[in-house]
């Protein structure tokens, strides 16, 4: 709908209340004709002069897109910017340590079972990052991970959850959260194999959403003419995304009571995970946050901890040097607790979220962006938004749980170095070799062993293959790679 009520001068007077210097051949008489009065008074007092101006170079069809993506954005969520908190706030987190779960956890584990059994599990993975460190186009969860097989990420996912399907009867449902940027790729990937052997009707899809990159001064940047420049909008952004997509309601309808929430680059991290899923429901807990031991206080993890009397996550970037450095006794650091990012969640909690309309806040990084100059696409420094899924925690009662780093982490971030392609397959092979020596089964150091989740997807599952079929123990535990 186009507004023509905004007269030429009022208009002026706006726009040099704004200080529109860079705007010298901003058309006020034609801005003023094709934005609805409303939308542009509200880019004027967001000081977005220059979209302003650069909507009166465009044709009436790319007028008409731009205007109605900016129509939508909504300026207080976009405003409604993460404060790391006063230091004097922090407290250390309060976490049940490896040795307490270890003391009895067989009643707990036992709840969490009867979970899955009764098919009230079922598990998410946040695949919508755009995976620029690791150097890749498309999806991370199409990288050929597995380092005999070259299966997919999405494969080790989705095989972990087909095993839970099997072996409970239930079609576990499996929701997927991608971004414009890898959605397309993802669905295709999937329906090209065959949805890894699940039924297609587990497996959901949703897009999350987007939110416009903005320069350094706050103003919105093109990607091309006509087109903002956007990126997703976090891993929070499923909160939303599972509620708008009809996903909750479908979770909800088949009495889905636990959410397993994974990231598509840590392969070890279990889809079956009977004592957190237990310890959430005895203690009725809203969520269950996965941490370790930081292995150096500059390991690149975020840090459980307390603030205000709640658990929050304080991430790597928002902590100087200095702070990561802080004890809370001689041998204890402050900010000793890793995230994981692998958490259980209530559907409840979430459905609840939802009813409160609650929004998370966004956390902004400063990355090289590439923006529109007006006549190429260059790079330049840009600020990325983006909601953290953990933000949930301050808004609810949680349980802080270590895990086992060996056995459940092994982050791929990076093409090289740390959290690198090599880093994260020696440990998921060092982890699988843990498992055939619990089978009492040792290979040599040397050997890569990849087993894979439909195999088996845990060192119980191994047991019971390898009781089912003795031949196992009698594989050649001296060649270089071994893959079940
Ligand atoms: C993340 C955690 C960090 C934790 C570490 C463990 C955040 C912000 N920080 O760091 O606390 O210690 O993992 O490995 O998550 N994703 C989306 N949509 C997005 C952005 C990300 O789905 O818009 C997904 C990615 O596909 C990936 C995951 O979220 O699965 C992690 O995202 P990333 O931004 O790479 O976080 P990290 O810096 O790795």
């Amino acid at each position: 709908m186009i507004d023509n009520s905004v007269r030429n001068d009022e208009l002026n007077a706006n726009l040099s209340q704004t200080q529109i210097s860079r705007s010298p051949t901003l058309n006020a008489q034609s801005a003023a004709e094709l934005i609805p009065k409303k939308l542009l008074e509200l880019l004027i007092s967001e000081k977005q002069d220059d979209i302003v101006n650069h909507l009166t170079t465009l044709s009436i069809e790319a007028q008409g897109k731009l205007i109605s993506r900016l129509s939508q954005i909504n300026w207080s969520e976009f405003h409604q910017i993460y404060q790391a908190p006063e230091l004097s706030h922090v407290e250390p987190a309060q976490v049940i340590a490896l040795e307490q779960r270890l003391i009895d956890r067989s009643s707990t584990e036992a709840i969490g079972v009867a979970a899955y059994q009764k098919g009230e599990v079922a598990v998410l993975l946040v695949a919508g990052g755009e995976g620029s460190r690791l150097g890749l186009s498309g999806p991370k969860g199409c990288f050929p991970f597995g380092p005999i097989s070259q299966d997919s990420m999405y494969k080790k996912h989705a095989e972990k959850v087909l095993a839970i399907s099997n072996n409970t009867g239930h079609d576990v449902p499996f929701v997927l959260m991608t971004s414009p940027s890898t959605h397309e790729a993802t669905v295709r990937f999937f329906t090209e194999q065959e949805f890894f052997g699940l039924k297609p009707s587990q497996v959901r899809f949703f897009q999350q959403d987007t939110v416009p990159t903005t320069d350094l001064t706050g103003k919105l940047l093109l990607k091309a003419p006509g087109e903002l420049l956007e990126n997703p909008n976090g891993h929070g952004g499923s909160i939303d995304g599972l509620f708008n997509s009809g996903t909750l309601d479908w979770l909800n309808q088949q009495g889905i009571k636990d959410l397993v929430y994974l990231q598509v680059d840590n392969v070890l991290a279990p889809a079956y995970d009977t004592y957190a899923i237990g310890l959430r429901r005895q203690n009725n807990s809203d969520m269950i946050n996965k941490v370790i031991k930081k292995i150096s206080p500059e390991e690149k993890v975020g840090a459980l901890v307390r603030v205000d009397q709640k658990d929050s996550i304080i991430e790597y970037s928002d902590l100087t040097a200095a702070q990561k450095l802080m004890k809370t006794n001689e041998d204890t650091f402050l900010f000793g607790w890793g995230n994981v990012a692998a958490h259980v969640v209530s559907i409840d909690f979430i459905t609840q979220l939802q009813h409160n309309h609650y929004t998370l806040p966004f956390h902004q990084a400063i990355k090289d962006v590439e923006a529109w100059n007006g006549e190429m696409r260059s790079k330049m420094q840009g600020i990325k938004r983006e909601r953290f899924f953990f933000d949930i925690l301050a808004l609810g009662n949680n349980i802080g749980l270590e895990i086992s780093r060996e056995q459940e982490f092994a982050p791929l971030k990076n093409a090289t170095g740390a959290d690198s392609i090599e880093s994260s397959r020696r440990l998921a092979s060092n982890e699988h070799k843990r498992w055939l020596k619990e089978c009492g089964i040792d290979v040599a150091d040397h050997v890569t062993v990849e087993i894979r989740p439909a195999f088996a997807a845990n060192v119980d599952e191994l047991k019971s293959r390898i009781d089912k079929d003795p031949s196992l123990r009698s594989l050649n535990k001296n060649q270089d790679k071994i893959l079940l």
